[in-house]
């Protein structure tokens, strides 16, 4: 009777249907602030083409490993990422911890990231208006400021920006998740080939394309290696969960180490678009790069306002930005909703309707750093740089460590080659011994003394 039920449940499990939509969603995860907003202002800040050196070695060396392991564990257990860990481990290792971490992660960086995305949706309605349509970054940081400061329009936008997302994950994973990703992807990247096309026509553009891939070792120090790790971490949606979730959506003749470089190549694709949307706009115009957060927010605005047809840009920029932030929310999310309803044995509704509410209060904390809750500081910090700093240099580098040691020492190689090959289907005896390898003793390590210096213990 139970062998039955799990059997139509097994059969029934929502997933993804295509080969296409499987590649759209996890890219989908991948792409989003992280590129748009957060890469180019971490670039601009830590000295331009050093940094994006050291943040592509991260992805290579650490980044890919790890996600092919969660992509493959996910796909094997078919399971949350808790009944993943807990089903794959020997009994009584706790190494479901991971997927409690990454739960929390996922309620952390969902906090802030969603206020991020709340000021992209406003910003979408704000550039087809003119307050933000000047070449005086005095005036768009004034409106920035105004923005942020207002407690009720921040919470608003986020709020709107959740109830979009639980809408759409309520329709479910293939219905839901892999048919707007299906959709939104290829417009993504189509709009951004077209502003960053026009940017790069500028004259002077040149400047800002010498920044982007023309390196200052100087300016990197440990902090700095820490910080390009933690991105490639936050950009690739691993160390919490997210791949691990979506691995279990996966259909069983995926090729994953092809589909895992696909993502990849294509999210560095993106960043680079985005830089070169962005910096040699920036420094055209003659504005700050290291301008920090607020880069896309005060300069860019400026920067779209002192081009011909600038007004046009901006709207299609920003719109497409808030189309990135939504399949990257949807991983997301999915990783709570997934763990409570499969935990709790919780309907998908309820689950993310419990999400949803949870997030209403963990987010507000973000909505309201920089005006009501602004005095609110722990280590110096606002909830907002705290919960961003926490999981990016803390949370998932921590879970990216222990899911290198749990795959390569627990897990081994032996049921790497079987999952990776596809029971034996594909031909990739080489790449699984170098993933393992990896696994055991290069990427833990590294990640560990990268995060230990850049956290200051020695
Ligand atoms: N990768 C997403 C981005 O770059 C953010 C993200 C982090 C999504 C972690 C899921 C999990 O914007």
């Amino acid at each position: 009777m139970n062998k039955n039920k799990a059997a139509v449940a097994g059969k029934s499990r929502d997933g993804f249907t295509s080969s296409f939509g499987v590649l759209a969603a996890t890219l989908g995860s991948a792409v989003g602030l992280g590129n748009i907003w957060k890469f180019p202002y971490l670039t601009g800040t830590n000295g331009g083409a050093g940094f994006l050196i050291v943040y592509v070695l991260a992805t290579l060396v650490v980044g890919l490993p790890v996600m092919i392991a969660e992509i493959m564990l996910g796909r094997k257990a078919k399971a949350d990422a808790f009944t993943t860990l807990k089903t794959l481990a020997p009994a009584g290792q706790p190494w479901w911890v991971i997927s409690v971490m990454g739960v929390a992660a996922a309620f952390l960086i969902m906090a802030f990231y969603s206020e991020v995305a709340a000021w992209v949706f406003a910003y979408v309605f704000k550039a087809m208006g003119s307050s933000i349509v000047t070449h005086d970054p005095k005036v768009t940081s004034a409106a920035f400021g105004q923005l942020i400061s207002d407690p009720l329009q921040s919470l608003l936008w986020q709020w709107l920006v959740l109830a979009l997302i639980a809408g759409i994950l309520l329709m479910g994973v293939a219905k839901g998740i892999e048919a707007v990703a299906k959709k939104l992807m290829p417009l993504l990247f189509l709009l951004l080939l077209v502003v960053g096309a026009r940017s790069l026509m500028l004259p002077g553009a040149s400047a800002g394309v010498g920044f982007l891939f023309h390196p200052d070792f100087s300016k990197i120090s440990a902090g700095v290696v820490l910080t390009a790790v933690g991105l490639a971490f936050f950009k690739l949606s691993i160390g919490m969960g997210t791949m691990m979730t979506y691995g279990s959506y996966f259909r069983d003749d995926q090729n994953i180490p092809a589909t895992t470089l696909r993502v990849m190549c294509a999210d560095l694709f993106v960043s680079m678009l985005a830089g070169l949307a962005i910096f040699p706009a920036v420094f055209a115009f003659g504005f700050e790069p290291a301008a920090g957060p607020s880069l896309l927010f005060i300069t860019i605005p400026a920067v779209f306002a002192s081009m011909p047809l600038g007004h046009l840009f901006m709207v299609v920029f920003f719109f497409l930005t808030a189309i990135s932030a939504v399949g990257a929310m949807l991983s997301l999310l999915e990783v709570p909703v997934s763990v409570i309803s499969g935990r709790f044995h919780m309907s998908r509704v309820k689950a993310t309707i419990l999400t949803l509410l949870l997030l209403l209060v963990v987010g507000s904390g973000c909505a309201l750093s920089n005006s009501s809750m602004a005095g609110f500081k722990v280590f110096g910090m606002t909830l907002f740089d705290l919960f961003d700093f926490c999981t990016s240099n803390v949370l998932l580098p921590l879970g990216g460590i222990l899911l290198c040691i749990f795959t390569g020492w627990v897990w081994g190689l032996d049921r790497t080659r079987l999952a990776l090959s596809n029971q034996g289907a594909l031909n990739n005896q080489g790449l699984c011994r170098l993933l393992v390898f990896l696994l055991r003793y290069v990427s833990p390590l590294l990640i560990l003394v990268v995060m230990l210096k850049g956290l200051k213990v020695f």
